[in-house]
């Protein structure tokens, strides 16, 4: 058995910040159609608090399912797509919304596959991301959260699969 996970942001610190976000993306895409094209399976609760923080009229969502391969908790940069979008995404204003930037392989991988479809516009939102173990540079234009080099689950994050549904992000001893 695994112990249950220690709390690094609780519930309510998670809504205020997601709450943040939101308002921030929504003041910046004011007027402008927005595609929110949300990576599984990390992403499924992040986005959904996320799509519904953000007060614009024309937002579009979109999913594309990303497996990295990696011997454990480390990442490999090799990404296959599970699920692809529903729908061209050439000329519009593209947000990725990612749970956490690790070693930035697989967003580097996103983003040269997005940028063949001829987006008007990507950017990146990310609620973690993990600085320590960055191997390549990646811009998170709206970030939640950086945290150090421990191995989070919860809020959508997996271990082997399990505690996506906690409502907190967790820790492993
Ligand atoms: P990358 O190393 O930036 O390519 O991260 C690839 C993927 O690994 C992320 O999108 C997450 O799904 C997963 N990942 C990285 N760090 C963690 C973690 O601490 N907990 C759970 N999943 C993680
Ligand atoms: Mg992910």
């Amino acid at each position: 058995m695994i112990p249950k996970p220690h709390v690094m942001f609780s519930e309510a610190q998670l809504a205020e910040r997601v709450r943040e976000l939101g308002a921030k993306i929504t003041e910046d895409y004011r007027g402008r159609h927005l595609v929110l094209v949300a990576i599984l399976k990390g992403s499924f609760l992040f986005a959904a608090d996320l799509a519904r923080a953000i007060d614009l009229e024309d937002v579009r969502i979109d999913f594309l399912g990303l497996r990295s391969y990696g011997s454990g908790t480390e990442s490999s940069g090799i990404v296959q797509i599970t699920h692809d979008l529903t729908f061209p995404v050439e000329n519009q204003d593209v947000m990725i919304v990612e749970d956490i930037v690790d070693t930035g392989l697989s967003m580097q991988y996103l983003l040269d596959n997005l940028a063949t479809r001829r987006p008007r516009s990507v950017k990146i939102c990310a609620l973690l991301q993990k600085p320590a173990r960055s191997r390549v540079k990646i811009d998170i234009d709206y970030l939640g959260f950086t945290i150090e080099d421990k191995f989070v689950v919860g809020y959508g994050l997996d271990y082997a699969e399990k505690f996506r549904n906690l409502p907190y992000i967790g820790v492993i001893e």
